[in-house]
């Protein structure tokens, strides 16, 4: 959601801030903001600057005015929720007497007693924010507590337990000239220790790793309900809000900055796209033994555990919630186990039938999103199992849940997720053939056959790259459309729905996902002369005909005065006659299919988007991981 940074150490902090942000600005990009702390010894003084719109702004505006040079200050990139995305809303907020500066990113759900309680008290509000009443409490309590080293954090403790919702919090005081102090409730924050060439010790605040990953590598995750002290000689500390030690979680991050470059590409969506074959070989990397058998070393749940599970939900949030639809078709037919999917903001709210014998697997690539959190939290309340397939490493779902698939997709910064989407459904064929493995398996040979069809899938997804340059032009051509439908039957349909939402984001062109079946009950009066419909085929091979069903589809919207564009597989010729455009896919297995067809379909929405002339990598009203429920 928001993307929040902080530095203490020997460098200019205004430099490494304003780098993390560029690196976070995928997270929210309503406004900027920065605050430094400055002067020598104890009493100094902050220095803040903020700007609606994109980093950019905020870039100009320092350049017209730099503020003073610093060794500690903090940064902020908004999704506004709480008061528009003006400057005036633009984190950091200021105490009444300008002494405290604080960042954040949630929601503070009893942001409205705790204004009237500041009111009261004579402070005159500055934003329309909920963020604003913790600069005013901090400083406060920082007043009312008594001198000594422990005194910034133990203030924003005393903070932190009036607060209700959710919360990462940075604040810098100008009292302290050494000292940065943050708390995390269900929204990530994670420190990063360094040293610079000549051996002094540096630290970092960041919502994630990418806010530091040009300075160190070495990570520290935090738990929940945590408050974390960065300190130039004291280093970190790390307590709980009731201010008992906690030792944060080590770790190494396995990518670098380069990783989270263009590299040559125009946007990162690009790049992504092009790193999907290595990203699902990373993802198989290691996992698939010899004969047929699958290893996952990462999840901790008993094989007794395993066989008594009697039902599967899948639970997630938009293109994550689409590869848990294409679960749900492997996972059943490996394993005869039912599975539901469902979006995580839906799942809890209907109080669903989940007991110990329930898995829900919860899909997601930022490893922070509410609503999925939410119903993970719910389903552990229930007694229920939860696996996590998740990219990003120390982030709170996979923390939070009972077993753990890691996607190596590796840092995906573009809004519109791609080769994380990719490595998810890889991983839920995974999930399913190792529950069939541990289980006990139907279709034996097909199974064993499938593990070995997995390895072919990064060569494949190399072959769709390959042929990219005829799906730019049509992408180019269809750059005028008003509306363009996506059909597909099976494991297809899924896709047909992610590629009508990667058109949606990112484009602002009308787009819906129909089960090709469906078309005929309704939507098909949708279709005019020339209106684009996006037709995923599956396989000749699939089960009971559905390609030849598929196959009439399209020339029902044809004989409507469609322009069909189909996805197809090589040698597929039953669908010549009806196309107007054919995009060749190679020959896969039925249950396989999506990793294929899904590519030209994002290839597909970044050139309209691009044609269009919009911002491709950070589509308007999004951010990357939604934080808020
Ligand atoms: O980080 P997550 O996988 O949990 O995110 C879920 C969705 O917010 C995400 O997939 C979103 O739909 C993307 N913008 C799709 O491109």
């Amino acid at each position: 959601m928001c993307g929040i940074v902080g530095y203490v150490g020997p460098q200019d902090a205004l430099d490494v801030v304003l780098e993390g942000l560029r690196r976070l600005e995928y997270r929210g990009y309503d406004s900027a903001g920065v605050a430094v702390r400055i002067g020598d010894g104890a009493s100094g003084e902050l220095a803040s600057a903020k700007k609606a719109g994109k980093l950019a702004n905020l870039e100009k505006l320092l350049a017209d005015s730099p503020l003073p040079a610093s060794t500690i200050g903090i940064g902020h990139t908004r999704w506004a929720t709480h008061g528009g995305p003006t400057d005036r809303n633009a984190h950091p907020h200021l105490s009444a007497d300008g002494r405290v500066a604080v960042i954040h990113n949630g929601i503070i759900e009893n942001f409205a007693a705790l204004r009237t309680e500041c009111e009261r008290r004579g402070v005159e509000f500055a934003s329309d924010t909920d963020t604003e009443v913790t600069a005013h409490l901090l400083a406060v309590a920082y007043d009312e507590l008594p001198a000594g080293p422990d005194r910034f954090a133990e203030a924003m403790r005393v903070v932190c337990r009036r607060l209700e919702g959710a919360f990462t919090l940075v604040a810098t005081h100008a009292d302290e000239p050494d000292t940065l102090v943050a708390a995390r409730r269900n929204s990530p924050l994670v420190v990063g220790i360094g040293e610079t060439a000549d051996g002094t010790a540096e630290y970092f605040l960041g919502s994630d790793v990418a806010a530091f990953i040009a300075h160190t590598r070495e990570a520290r995750e935090l738990g929940q309900d945590q408050v974390v002290e960065i300190d130039r000689t004291r280093g970190l500390s790390v307590t709980d809000f009731s201010g008992a030690p906690a030792e944060p979680t080590a770790y190494t991050v396995d990518w670098d900055a380069a990783a989270a470059e263009k590299g040559g590409y125009d946007w990162f969506m690009l790049k992504e796209i092009a790193e999907q074959p290595r990203a699902v070989a990373d993802t198989l990397l290691g996992r698939l033994g010899e004969n047929g058998q699958l290893v996952l070393d990462e999840v901790r749940l008993s094989d007794q555990d395993l066989r008594d599970i009697d039902k599967v939900f899948v639970v997630a949030c938009g293109t994550a919630y689409h590869a848990g639809l294409i679960a749900k078709y492997a996972i059943e037919h490996w394993t005869r186990i039912p599975v539901e999917v469902e979006v995580a903001s839906e799942f809890r709210y209907r109080d669903p039938v989940l007991d110990r014998s329930t898995l829900v697997v919860v899909i997601s690539q930022s490893g922070e999103t509410m609503d999925t959190l939410m119903a993970l939290r719910h389903a552990k309340d229930q007694k229920a199992r939860v696996l996590a397939i998740c990219n990003a490493n120390g982030s709170t779902i996979p923390r939070e849940s009972d077993a753990v698939l890691y996607t190596h997709a590796g840092p995906e910064v573009a809004v519109a997720s791609t080769k994380g989407f990719l490595t998810q459904v890889v991983a839920c064929y995974l999930v399913g053939l190792f529950l069939a493995q541990v289980r006990g398996i139907k279709y034996e040979d097909e199974v064993a056959a499938i593990v070995e069809d997995l390895r072919g899938l990064p060569d494949q997804v190399a072959q769709v790259l390959e042929q990219m340059e005829p799906v730019r032009a049509l992408g180019r051509s269809l750059a005028d459309s008003n509306t363009i439908l996506f059909l597909g039957r099976h494991v297809a349909f899924p896709v047909a729905l992610e590629g009508a939402l990667k058109l949606k984001e990112l484009a602002y062109i009308h787009a819906e996902g129909f089960a090709a079946g469906e078309l005929k009950h309704g939507p098909i009066a949708l279709i005019d002369e020339g209106t684009p419909v996006v037709v995923v085929v599956p396989s000749p091979r699939s089960r009971e005909s559905v390609h030849g069903k598929v196959v009439s589809n399209i020339q029902e919207v044809r004989a409507r005065g469609a322009r069909t564009i189909v996805i197809a597989e090589e040698g597929d010729e039953d669908v010549v006659p009806y196309a107007d455009h054919i995009i060749r896919v190679p020959r896969t297995p039925t249950l396989l299919a999506p990793v294929v067809t899904t590519v030209p379909l994002q290839v597909l929405a970044c050139e309209i988007a691009d044609t269009r002339g919009y911002d491709v990598d950070q589509p308007r009203n999004l951010a990357k991981s939604v934080t808020v429920e």
